[in-house]
């Protein structure tokens, strides 16, 4: 979602944004913009629809540089997408004297935008654009235009603001930037050799330039100039030195950015797999992540409520399975966007299981919120060391997955599975690194298999693409992976494509079985006899089959019009991971044929930062 950069120092700030901005892009946007001061202060412009590189080309040929500059990358949510309400936004210079002109940036969703619109028209300023954001423009404005200092003016807007937000704000008579953030990703960072100093709503965006990165807590205001001892000073809202934040080195590195000889970050975050299942048993069989799991040995929660958004939430109906079957402790998984408003009814001897790769998705981090106020431990399932779930959260289990670029998830979602099976062991007391390391490796060979032998599924994908809607199904252990299949093929082919438990079919959507429909089934030793006869039902009125199944399934395979035969032998309660990475390669193969853009789909996001 919407992406924020700022940066002040020796080198080309514009450049250093511009170059943020980019890294940003796998977040998902629709127009991006920078502010930059020139020579003598002067705040300048520029904001276009699409992407970053339209805006690159229009501000190449100005041949400018700068030492302090903003810049966003919008994800629409009030207005429409066009280039007025891409941000940064800039004051009126007609109502404020030129020398306090400012602009902003923000992430987030201002709640009370309409009443606060209300009291900025009768102050007699203008809104140039439809966003919310534009509400904290006016509010700083009014607080300017009644001479106040440009911090009270930032803390005096914000506390009239409501939602989760985050601002960068320059002004053209004063060398700071400040930056201030509630419920919303902010990050700053510093390079003390270099004079540099950033400030972003993603660390990723700092690398290279930052060797420290600062995490701010909410409602402390961070002020960045070159003027200051340490680059950085940090405030309370009383005006008061702040020393609510964290500071850490930057341990990531631009290499993960690289696609290497794939064709996109999807397909090669796919193909990392193997590598990452062999990566995690060492973690937390051998590694840094043994002590971690022998620390819950002796968590026997009473119920464990597992709570997530999208792709996520899918990883959480596996671990569900592992969860009541290995350790028998029962479990409920919950999407966090109805958790937080329903009441739930929540006791201290219980877990919130927070499951998310940003670890910066607005209602995780709320339900998560809401779980540790009534008193139960919180763990988390996460990718992003670092991040806000991770730092609110009692236990993080990383998933080590690297960074995720394509905006589908795939790696993050087997990670995800397959830790949540490793904390189920620990918690079940049943976890044994050799057998882990033998689960696992099996597990990596047979995806290793499949990766190497791709030809059949991308004739299926090229024969089934352009069918009128496909119904993933599974039963049991497969059931989760009937609901992700269709997921990653709506996300990225933008076909109609549901999920349900082979069992359901009959309930209605055997409605819309005709020879138009493809049926993807996904079919294991679990359950076999009765999922086979869901998938006969189909046939009988036409369907198209396309079946996952065992390998050498002679009656699977004459019943089927396509098939995906996967060696399932040995895998037992794994074999859901192994399937998922059937359905991972036929969404991007459909993908393909169909032309879209694989890795930043349209209206999607990678991180929900807004409810
Ligand atoms: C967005 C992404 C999905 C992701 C979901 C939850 O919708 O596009 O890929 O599964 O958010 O994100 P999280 O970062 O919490 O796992």
């Amino acid at each position: 979602m919407c992406g924020i950069v700022g940066h002040i120092g020796p080198n080309n700030s514009i450049a250093v944004v511009l170059e943020g901005l980019k890294r940003l892009e796998y977040r998902g946007y629709d127009s991006a913009g920078v502010c930059f001061k020139k020579e003598l202060g002067e705040l300048d412009l520029h904001k276009k629809m699409g992407k970053v590189d339209n805006l690159k080309e229009a501000i190449a040929p100005l041949e400018v540089e700068s030492h302090t500059c903003i810049g966003h990358t919008r994800w629409a949510t009030h207005g429409e997408v066009n280039d007025l309400n891409a941000h940064p936004h800039l004051s009126d210079t007609i109502t404020i004297d030129d020398d306090r002109s400012i602009s902003i940036v923000h992430n987030g969703i201002i709640e009370n935008h309409n009443e606060l619109r209300l009291e900025i028209k009768a102050a007699g300023l203008k809104f140039t654009s439809d966003t919310d954001s534009e509400v904290f423009l006016g509010l700083m404005v009014i607080e300017l235009l009644a001479n106040v200092s440009l911090h009270d003016a930032v803390i005096n807007s914000f506390k009239k603001i409501r939602g989760n937000s985050a601002f960068v704000i320059i002004m053209k008579g004063s060398r700071e930037m400040l930056s201030i953030k509630r419920g919303a990703p902010l990050v700053c960072g510093v390079n003390i050799g270099s004079g540099e100093a950033l400030v972003s709503s993603d660390p990723y965006a700092l690398v290279g330039t930052a060797d420290d990165i600062i995490f701010p807590e909410d409602d402390v205001l961070c002020s960045l100039s070159v003027e200051h001892e340490g680059l950085i000073k940090f405030y309370e809202m009383d005006k008061s030195e702040s020393k609510r934040y964290k500071l850490k080195k930057q341990e990531m590195s631009l290499e993960i950015s690289d696609k290497g000889d794939y064709e996109h970050f999807m397909l090669k975050e796919i193909y990392e797999q193997p590598h990452l299942i062999r990566a995690l048993s060492q973690y937390y069989t051998l590694g840094p992540g043994k002590e971690l799991l022998a620390s819950i040995i002796n968590e026997s929660p009473k119920r464990i409520h597992i709570i997530a958004c999208g792709t996520a939430w899918h990883a959480g109906l596996v671990i569900k399975n592992f969860i009541e079957k290995i350790a028998r402790i029962s479990c409920v998984v919950e999407l966090a966007s109805e958790f937080r408003y329903r009441d739930p009814i929540l006791f201290t001897d219980e877990v919130g299981l927070f499951i998310s790769q940003s670890g910066e998705t607005a209602d995780t981090l709320a339900a998560q919120a809401l779980c540790k106020e009534n008193g139960l431990k919180t763990f988390a399932i996460v990718n992003v060391e670092g991040s806000t779930l991770y730092r609110e959260c009692d236990y993080n289990l990383l998933i080590k997955a690297g960074m995720e670029i394509g905006v589908a998830s795939t790696k993050a979602f087997t990670q995800q599975a397959l830790t949540g099976f490793l904390m189920t062991s620990a918690m079940s007391d049943t976890l044994n690194a050799d057998n882990i390391a033998q689960k696992f490796s099996l597990l990596a060979d047979r995806i290793q298999d499949l990766l190497d032998n791709v030809t059949n599924i991308k004739e299926i994908a090229e024969a089934i693409y352009l069918h009128k809607g496909f119904i993933f199904t599974g039963r049991g252990r497969e059931y989760p992976i009937a609901f992700e299949g269709a997921l990653k093929l709506k996300e990225i082919a933008y076909v109609h494509a549901e999920g349900y438990a082979s069992g359901e079919l009959k309930h209605g959507p055997i409605a819309l079985i005709d020879d138009l429909m493809v049926n993807i089934a996904l079919i294991s030793d679990e359950l076999y006899e009765k999922t086979f006869s869901n998938i006969e039902e189909v046939k009988a009125r036409r369907g198209v089959i396309v079946t996952i199944g065992p390998e050498n399934d002679k009656n699977a395979i004459s019943l089927s019009d396509y098939y995906i035969p996967l060696c399932l032998e040995g895998l037992e309660e794994l074999t859901p991971l192994y399937m998922n990475v059937a359905t991972q390669l036929l969404a991007y193969y459909m993908a393909k044929f169909k032309g879209t853009d694989i890795d930043k789909p349209r209206n999607l996001a990678k991180s929900v930062t807004v409810e």
